[in-house]
């Protein structure tokens, strides 16, 4: 019998299935395997081509959750249970394989709340299977534009909770992980949302992975059109000042619900950057604000992340904050304070109304965190 996705927001409960894992190889990065080898959260595994066959149905069509440039992303659960998401990469050639192999176990170190766990990988004849933890709530994109999933709708404090752990996610890669790691792919499909909504970059280190000319919208610069850095897109300059520039985008996209880039009428384009700056210009910040937000919409924090989105795109990368700036001044903006604090609902009103609650906070009731405090709301 296969395994078979769950529809969205469904909730699974089967019994893990016991089983032997032939050709599994454990790797333990922080020790921290649990006494039958099974690995948890803190480690991966070089998976065999058998199961993973068997925990995606043998990537059955049904089982599919995207495509992306790179390949196509398919819902598994291992044989003990997991819930997997398993990207079956195109175009790979022989030579590159063990520096693929090489680069995985790196990426594979790399644990931080606001990434996405690698759980492991297969390579091996043609195939190439790169597997990450399943995210239920799948990617920001879906809930931004008009593919709004089901009635989820997301609020101003959920909003901006995104952005802040989004940057915390690309801060700890610029300047905590060894080596540091340029992501070179920052955008709306690459930041997931695990069940309470909790953001998950994704992607990170993997463009580096393939070959040039694998990506989908370019040839030799990896990205996607409309997040890219000028300085990246005309002389293919990479920098952490590029994630800033994407970054800065996907801020303007998370507040406005609007597209990187849109198609007028005459067929002409027309970026996120052109639409903003006017409005900015002329202080219309109602018009900023996507319509779809539902409650309020502090103003005030509004004009801080939408000054921030600028100077995050500015054309020069040296005039660009860093990413640990982007962290600081986000939260700074939004009430949060420097260190992160755990509130609850009722504390958070206790005490004017900080929104941040830390690593256990249910992102579903976010708007139970929004107070009076602000004087200048948008009322949706
Ligand atoms: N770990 C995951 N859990 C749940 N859904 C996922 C996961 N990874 C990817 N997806 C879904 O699959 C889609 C395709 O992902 P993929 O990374 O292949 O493409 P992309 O992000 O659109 O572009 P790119 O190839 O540039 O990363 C995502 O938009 C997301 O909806
Ligand atoms: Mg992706």
């Amino acid at each position: 019998m296969g395994n078979q996705k769950p529809s969205p927001f469904s909730r699974y409960h089967d019994d893990p299935r016991a089983g032997g894992r032939e050709g599994t190889v454990h790797g333990e990065i922080f020790g921290s395997s649990n006494a039958s080898g099974r690995s948890n959260e803190y480690s991966w595994e070089v998976f065999s081509l058998k199961e993973m066959l068997h925990a995606t149905n043998n990537f059955n069509e049904n089982n599919k959750l995207g495509e992306g440039g790179f390949g196509t992303v398919y819902w598994g659960r291992t044989t003990a249970g997991e819930e997997i998401a398993v990207k079956r990469l195109k175009m790979i050639t022989a030579k590159t394989e063990m520096e693929f192999a090489l680069e995985v176990e790196v990426l594979g170190r790399v644990r931080h709340k606001n990434l996405l766990g690698l759980r492991g990988y297969y390579a091996g004849g043609s195939e190439r299977l790169i597997i990450n933890q399943y995210m239920p709530n799948q990617s920001l994109l879906n809930y931004l534009h008009d593919n709004v999933v089901a009635d989820v709708h997301l609020n101003w404090p959920m909003r901006m909770r995104i952005a802040v752990g989004s940057a915390e996610g690309i801060a700890y890669l610029h300047h905590e992980a060894n080596p540091h790691i340029i992501h070179r792919d920052i955008k709306a499909s690459n930041i997931l949302l695990d069940s309470k909504f909790r953001p998950k970059v994704a992607d990170f280190g993997f463009a580096k992975l393939m070959p040039e000319g694998v990506s989908h919208l370019t040839t030799r610069v990896k990205g996607t059109l409309g997040y890219l850095a000028p300085e990246y897109a005309m002389w293919g300059k990479v920098s952490e000042g590029c994630d800033v520039y994407s970054f800065g985008i996907l801020l303007l996209e998370i507040v406005s619900g609007r597209k990187p880039i849109t198609k007028l009428a005459d067929g002409k384009k027309h970026d996120i950057l052109q639409w903003a700056c006017p409005l900015i210009q002329k202080e219309k910040w109602q018009q900023l604000a996507d319509e779809r937000m539902v409650g309020l919409v502090d103003v005030a924090q509004l004009r801080c992340v939408v000054a921030l989105a600028l100077r995050c795109t500015d054309g020069s990368p040296e005039n660009r904050p860093t990413m640990r700036e982007v962290v600081s001044e986000l939260r700074e903006g939004l009430g949060l304070g420097l260190e992160k604090k755990r509130f609850t609902a009722a504390t958070a009103a206790a005490k004017g109304g900080k929104l941040w609650e830390e690593e256990e906070e249910d992102m579903t009731d976010a708007s139970n965190y929004y107070t009076s405090r602000a004087k200048d709301v948008i009322t949706r």
